[in-house]
């Protein structure tokens, strides 16, 4: 039994099956009809979603399994009424798999450690590996790979994805170059710096306060929302100022390479993070990423269920 909590928790080998998979799911969906009978994931959430709570719950149904959706707010749990081993213990009686977005990573683990079925991270804050195996399968498909590519992060790197992409970059062979303001208030997290000398792979991460030099060149400009789930409102106008200059404007994506594309995982906070020009313009893939969100959680699923015996082309 194997548990997906962080990006790292997958070889690069197992990061590969994993989209390979989901292509050959996506390309042959009734190869996979009923390879998870029966199987019943729970999906906990902490905080809100639209794709991640659509996506894993359209996987199971198209796999022929049951999803079952659980607001934390609903639970003795979230109400201090239960412990959270107590709660992996209950579920694991019940149900086949569960995913998990919760604000806390270290609760996360601690669930993890006590469940009996695997335990998937549906983004806490330090991480979101189901994002960015959408992510990779998107890339792959515009590049014909998912490897050897420059990508740009620009805006707020004081979150889950860029933490995620920061590890699968190195993991994968990619070049990532983040442009951010020089403040620890929008800078990647140090111990997650420090985390990446760990992680074998022959990719880079590099940081810099000039969007500019992290965008020329690259094949991905990716950013996400500068008001994300937990920002409080009250910060909305100072985040506006600082963060103002990594706008991904047409004249940002200019600087990129011709066939570069525009990348956001959603929720947008549009004319903020991203010009309307850009995120609904020619190099924008921001819907493909969405759909692969699916095919890669039925892969996800797949694996870590032993679903079957489908055997997978080479490549
Ligand atoms: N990108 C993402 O995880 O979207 P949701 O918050 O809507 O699930």
């Amino acid at each position: 039994m194997r548990h997906l909590l962080t990006i790292t928790d997958l070889s690069l080998p197992e990061f590969e099956t994993i989209l390979r998979r989901a292509t050959d799911m996506k390309l042959g969906p009734d190869r996979y009809i009923r390879a998870l009978y029966e199987q019943v994931l729970l999906m906990i959430f902490e905080a809100p979603s639209l794709r991640t709570r659509l996506s894993f719950e359209t996987a199971m149904t198209q796999l022929h399994g049951h999803a079952i959706n659980y607001y934390t707010i609903h639970s003795p749990w979230g109400a201090g009424k239960e412990s959270i081993e107590d709660v992996a213990r209950t579920l694991s009686r019940y149900c086949n798999a569960v995913s998990v977005r919760m604000f806390s990573h270290e609760e996360l683990t601690k669930l993890a450690v006590h469940a009996e079925v695997p335990v998937i991270n549906a983004m806490t804050n330090v991480g979101h590996p189901c994002q960015i195996l959408g992510d990779f399968l998107t890339m792959k498909e515009r590049f014909g790979r998912e490897t050897g590519l420059t990508i740009a992060y620009v805006g707020d790197a004081k979150n889950n994805v860029t933490y995620s992409l920061m590890r699968a970059a190195v993991m994968t062979g990619n070049q990532l170059r983040i442009g951010c303001p020089a403040s620890e208030d929008y800078s990647p997290d140090p111990a997650v710096t420090d985390e990446l000398a760990s992680i074998e792979g022959s990719g880079s991460v590099s940081v810099t306060p000039d969007p500019a030099a992290a965008v020329r060149d690259a094949h991905v400009v990716y950013t996400d929302s500068w008001m994300s789930y937990r920002v409080a409102d009250e910060e909305k106008e100072r985040r506006l100022g600082d963060l103002g200059p990594y706008r991904v404007t047409e004249s940002l994506m200019a600087l990129a390479r011709e066939d570069a594309v525009f990348m956001h995982c959603l929720p947008a906070w549009r004319g903020h993070e991203v010009t309307e020009g850009v995120i609904d313009g020619r190099q924008s893939i921001v819907f493909d990423q969405a759909e692969n969100r699916l095919h890669t959680e039925k892969a996800i699923l797949f694996e870590l269920l032993g679903g079957g015996e489908a055997s997978l082309p080479e490549s």
